[in-house]
């Protein structure tokens, strides 16, 4: 792509003014007549039946509507083989309210629907449930001996490469060793947003549901199969979301709840879960991992290993890919990984930003900084030396890979050179500083994604594919990309998306939004502007007569030949002479699979952190980060930097705050809310710089993009981890590193 009028530039968020005037529209805010209001109940045991629901005396409040549960809900639902969705792990999806039984602490039991939200959440608060509790299981240390590996076949699931070398005896044989056990908590997504559905009734079996969903098609499928309805009888909506990181990737058993209440009661329902009940569904898993490491003299990886168990419930088998990546980052002929579930009595893990590779990386990262020490050689020539220029796991050569120059452009930005290595040898006053660093790999990946667009007379274009907007800036970048390949002004394009009336684009996750949705907007968009060019040139005495699309630029609103910029066109002036009121185009793309299989496909980062340690305190404060990223093209430096941000923030609350405690007791989460889950706020953070590292990729898609949502968080957690002991000479192994681990 030889213009660049768009694609590549800090653009503001095209969507900003209608959010900060509150003309955005989110899943809760819809209005509509008659709308009654539902409430969910949760059960507070984990593990046992429901014996008696006294459901006559909340129903006897004036104004109460309605109480579903297990005793009176319809059994239409859930044709089986059809209920599945697109990111269902094996097993069996939890049926809310199908059944007595309780698989997990907080699961829903029971639903009130109310003339209002405040009777309908009274009325939950005395709906009296009788419970037999059985004895449960919650605690994946005690269920270690129980690991499974998880049979293949599940969707998405990539199981471990088989190991290579004989990774046993070249540890054993090694002169420097280190073997180390890591735990990551389990951590919950909190976005800002509650889940919320609003579901309109429309008539009989006949519904819009504005869902908070990362995914519209997903849930309409969900639901078309779910409760048996026709597909062009369900419509979801869902144009705005404040924040998702992989929360809304599934349908969640709200929209289950509301659907069905609204069908049931023929009127429209709106369901908002609290912030307690965002604890309820799906979550980071918590995981327990082993690395071994060995070098040889010359300061190259003899051999590693590892092993990662986390927790599943006993429902589904939830996988992520936590091992598979320590068999690309590094150059090593003997590997071994190992991957393992265990059941507990807990809902279904969910992915969460960066999912596997979040705690992955950073078992893999803190034990290269082990074996840097041990080798006795700096954290980034450790990792220099053992460059990967070919992904061993599956022995293809990257299509792109430019993380050395992540390494060194964030080294000589952070200035590591002036690092001393000896844990506690830095200080400024009473703090002890550290620098550490980490680094990482997420995928590239392309889905198959449909778009349309249509240009009036006037000029003006409309850009629609089915997409999300979780707060990355796909409004954007769509319409930078639209712009661009149009060469229209900003102003001139309009994109839609969130709404399944639209063309299907996937889910909104797995960091492929801007590399699947953006490659079918500029397919589309190419093919607009060659129908307005044939337009064009059936008009008297053109200029573009003989011209080929090749040979033509579309440019500041204007065709033009690339030979000659004096022979143009005004495309608003084409439009007019034609005659036609409105130009269209439609269209899917999908990835070269041909071109791409010769190649591994990923994006990389290297993170530099320094931490100041209060050694009375036990305080830490991340004062600097500096996170390099590979990541193909960006299309827009403003919104990629915002999101980097973010990542930066999620890996320091991973570090030192973010996790989800559990009383074994109660088999609960007891930190439901954020006043007890900690998450960075504004006076934790401090200065975080965001280096984009130029690299071209013509083989992930046309644009060059490999998305940036998940690679930003690699290695962030572990760089804080890896600074902590340089500062304090102290390796904490069990995240988050909170204050008792360093007094
Ligand atoms: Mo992401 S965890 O695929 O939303």
């Amino acid at each position: 792509m030889s213009t660049t009028n768009y694609i590549g530039k800090a653009t503001s968020r095209v969507d900003g003014p209608a959010k900060v005037t509150g003309t955005a529209t989110y899943a809760a805010e819809y209005h509509l007549p008659n709308m009654a209001y539902a409430y969910v109940v949760n059960s507070p045991i984990a593990k046992g039946k429901i014996t008696k629901i006294h459901a006559d005396e909340v129903l006897a409040l004036p104004g109460v509507i309605q109480v579903f549960s297990h005793e009176n809900v319809p059994s239409v639902a859930w044709l089986d083989k059809k209920h599945k969705d697109l990111v269902a792990p094996g097993g069996s999806p939890f049926r809310a309210l199908q059944e007595p039984e309780i698989q997990f602490s907080q699961q829903p039991v029971a639903l009130i629907v109310a003339d209002t939200f405040e009777l309908a959440r009274y009325a939950a608060s005395v709906l009296r449930i009788e419970y037999d509790e059985e004895k449960h299981e919650t605690n994946l240390e005690t269920q270690r001996a129980k690991g499974y590996e998880p049979g293949s076949g599940k969707t998405g699931f990539q199981p471990p490469p088989p190991p290579r070398g004989n990774p046993d005896k070249a540890w054993e044989a090694a002169e420097h060793r280190m073997e180390a056990e890591y735990v990551h908590g389990t951590q919950h997504h909190n976005p800002m947003e509650l889940f919320s559905t609003t579901v309109e009734w429309r008539g009989e079996g006949q519904i819009t549901a504005y869902d908070k969903t990362q995914g519209v098609f997903n849930v309409k499928n969900y639901l078309v199969g779910v409760f048996g309805l026709k597909k062009d009888d369900v419509r979801v909506v869902n144009e705005y979301m404040g924040g998702g990181f992989g929360s809304g990737l599934r349908p969640q058993y709200s929209v289950y709840l509301a659907v069905m209440a609204s069908l049931e009661l023929r009127r429209s329902v709106r369901l908002t879960l609290t912030r307690q009940q965002m604890f309820s569904f799906g979550h980071r898993p918590h995981v327990l991992q082993t690395v071994k490491l060995a070098t040889n003299p010359d300061g190259s990886l003899a051999a590693l290993q590892h092993h990662a168990l986390h927790e599943t419930s006993h429902f589904e088998d939830y996988t992520e890919n936590v091992v598979n990546w320590s068999g690309m980052l590094y150059q090593c002929e003997n590997v071994k990984l190992g991957y393992q579930l265990a059941k507990l009595d807990v809902f279904t893990p969910l992915d969460m930003r960066a999912p596997g590779a979040a705690s992955g990386s950073i078992a893999l990262e803190i034990a290269m900084d082990e074996m840097a020490y041990t080798a006795g050689l700096d954290p980034l020539e450790f990792r220099l030396r053992n460059y990967a220029d070919r992904d061993q796991n599956v022995d293809k050569p990257f299509s792109s890979k430019k993380l050395r120059e992540c390494y060194h452009q964030a080294a000589a930005k952070f200035g590591w050179e002036k690092r001393s290595q000896e844990p506690r040898s830095m200080r400024e006053g009473k703090m002890l500083v550290g620098w550490g660093m980490a680094g990482g790999v997420w995928d590239a990946t392309q889905q198959k994604s449909a778009a349309k667009a249509s240009i009036t007379a006037d000029g003006k274009l409309t850009v629609m594919s089915g997409s999300g907007e979780n707060g990355a800036g796909t409004y954007t970048i769509m319409t930078q990309i639209a712009a661009e390949t149009m060469g229209l002004p900003l102003e001139a394009v309009s994109f839609k998306l969130g709404d399944t009336d639209q063309p299907e684009a996937p889910l909104q996750g797995g960091s492929w939004t801007a590399a699947s949705v953006g490659t079918a907007i500029q397919s589309v968009c190419q093919d607009l502007a060659g129908k307005i060019l044939k337009l064009a040139q059936k008009q008297d005495d053109s200029p573009l007569k003989d011209a080929k699309f090749e040979d033509v630029e579309f440019l500041n609103g204007q065709i033009r030949l690339r030979a000659d910029h004096n022979q143009s066109v005004v495309i608003r002036d084409v439009l007019q002479a034609s005659g036609e009121a409105k130009v269209e185009a439609d269209g899917s793309t999908m990835p070269n699979m041909l071109k791409q299989k010769q190649y591994s496909l990923h994006a990389h980062n290297a993170v530099f952190v320094e931490v100041k340690v209060d050694e009375d305190l036990g305080t830490v404060h991340v004062t600097r980060v500096v996170n390099a990223i590979a990541a193909g093209r960006i299309i827009n430096l403003k919104t990629a930097r915002s999101q980097v941000l973010g990542s930066v923030v999620w890996g320091i609350g991973a570090a030192l705050m973010e996790e989800t405690v559990m009383d074994h007791k109660f088999g609960r989460y007891m930190n439901h809310n954020f006043a007890e889950y900690h998450v960075p706020v504004n006076a934790d953070i401090h200065d975080i710089d965001v280096i984009f590292v130029d690299e071209e990729d013509d083989v992930v898609n046309p644009l060059g993009i490999k998305g940036i949502g998940e690679v930003g968080m690699l290695g962030v957690a572990a760089a804080v981890a890896n600074a902590i002991h340089h500062a304090t000479g102290k390796r904490v192994r069990d995240l988050p590193i909170t204050i008792d681990k360093l007094l």
